[in-house]
């Protein structure tokens, strides 16, 4: 055990920032809490020159990534630069050098996790603690693997990412413009460095490619996913699903099927009953609900994005750095020894909301029922809805289950129809299958 144990940084930006201020500023508290002494000994950055929020001395900085992941006197790397394939040659010499890994890096979890993990089994002394990549400043990942190491989850859902529940609560609140909220989202450090990312759905995929492993043992690819954002919700879809007593929310969902233990992992927004405690959290905070085998229902709430909270979840994983460097500790890095199947696509059902532009005249709704009653899909609340365009009316509606591939065939059906003037526009109703 060593007196003071030495901490490099891949990159120095908002949460990396937030974490060298913490550490530096707090140093003989934080010593105390970490157990152990600390230095932070050099930060990697692009350029050293660059004007930075933070102190960092001179002598601390270098453009060389190799003076942090190959430097003998480090003991822990806080992989904070974002990205993949140099992230992940980074992390995977760091790794090989039997260092300590830390990365807030779901984007590189999710896509070369399996070949990290496979690594360290060859690499008994390194170990990666991640608890930045999910959820921002909830410790979900710890109440993973230690406090819910009991359990098996058939169904964990939530709100990851911050900046689209951000987004989409302000839109709802204020009838704020999409772009005017985003503008907001980035001042505030919730954004990635490629939106689309948050927009799109993929970090909330990311994100659930983590919880999906660290619950059940496998790495689910992106291509395996449903994965749907938030660009094409319209201000009065928020308002009518209001009217059924739901809330949209972009919601990752993974569930596991109880008869074939195949699970499907999705992210997609989706209506969500108001009795749902996830429907009522808002703003960046992010929210994951599992359901254990043994513990039932439990929901974590907190920051799910920003430089203080998710600086806070790294430093969690530093402290689980110091105790593995202490002791030796191993901690369980999933729940299933072999990974599961995934469900089909064809198997997923749920019950969907569409937003249909129609033209308002004789017959319209007999042609557009007969388009559901030919694809099999039974509508079960319909509404029209007066459209700013005279010859125009919204057809609003819900069904009941049916499955992905079908309602995409409805949609498909519906686009063709003279009757229909814009694209369909569906959402899925998030059933709550344990609830
Ligand atoms: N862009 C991410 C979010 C940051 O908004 O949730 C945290 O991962």
């Amino acid at each position: 055990m060593k007196s003071k144990y030495k901490i490099g940084f891949l990159g120095m930006g908002t949460v990396a920032q937030g974490v060298w201020r913490h550490l530096a500023n707090n140093h003989a508290e934080m010593s105390r809490r970490l157990g152990a002494d600390y230095e932070l000994s050099v930060a990697c950055v692009r350029s050293a020159a660059k004007k930075r929020g933070v102190e960092i001395a001179p002598e601390r900085l270098t453009e060389n990534p190799e003076d942090v992941v190959s430097n003998p006197e480090i003991d822990v790397v806080c992989e904070l630069m974002g990205g993949v394939e140099t992230a992940f040659k980074l992390v995977k010499k760091a790794v090989e050098n039997g260092k300590i890994v830390i990365t807030a890096n779901k984007a590189m979890l999710c896509e070369k996790g399996a070949e990290l993990f496979a690594l360290l089994e060859k690499n008994p002394k390194s170990q990666i603690f991640f608890e930045a990549s999910v959820a921002g400043g909830i410790p979900i990942i710890k109440s993973l693997r230690e406090g819910l190491v009991a359990n098996r989850f058939s169904l964990i859902y939530g709100i990851l990412n911050g900046t689209c529940n951000y987004i989409l609560t302000r839109m709802e609140r204020e009838n704020a413009t999409y772009e005017a909220v985003l503008e907001d989202a980035r001042r505030l450090g919730y954004v990635e460095a490629d939106e689309s990312l948050d927009i799109d759905g993929i970090d909330s995929a990311h994100k659930a490619a983590v919880l999906a492993y660290l619950a059940h043992g496998r790495w689910v690819k992106l291509s395996e996913m449903i994965v749907n954002g938030i660009r094409e919700i319209r201000l009065e879809d928020m308002l009518w699903a209001r009217e059924f007593g739901c809330r949209i929310k972009l919601l990752a969902s993974i569930k596991r099927d109880s008869e074939t233990g195949k699970i499907s992992v999705a992210v997609y927004p989706a209506l969500l009953p108001l009795s749902d405690v996830v429907a009522n959290v808002n703003e960046v905070f992010n929210a994951v609900a599992l359901e254990g085998d043994l513990v039932g229902r439990t929901v974590h709430i907190g920051r799910g994005a920003g430089q203080n909270a998710t600086a806070s979840a790294v430093i969690s994983d530093i402290a689980d750095a110091f105790r593995a460097l202490n002791s030796n500790a191993k901690y369980v890095s999933c729940h299933a020894s072999n990974g599961v199947e995934m469900m089909p696509l064809k198997d997923i059902e749920s019950s969907f909301y569409m937003r249909l532009s129609v033209k308002d005249e004789t017959g319209t709704l007999a042609k557009i029922a007969s388009i559901f009653a030919s694809q099999k899909v039974s509508i079960e609340l319909l509404e029209q809805k007066r459209h700013v365009n005279a010859n125009e009316a919204w057809l609003i509606l819900t069904t009941h289950k049916t499955s992905e591939f079908a309602i995409r065939e409805a949609c498909k059906a519906l686009e063709e129809s003279e009757q229909v003037l814009e694209k369909p526009f569906v959402l899925r109703i998030f059933e709550d299958t344990q609830a």
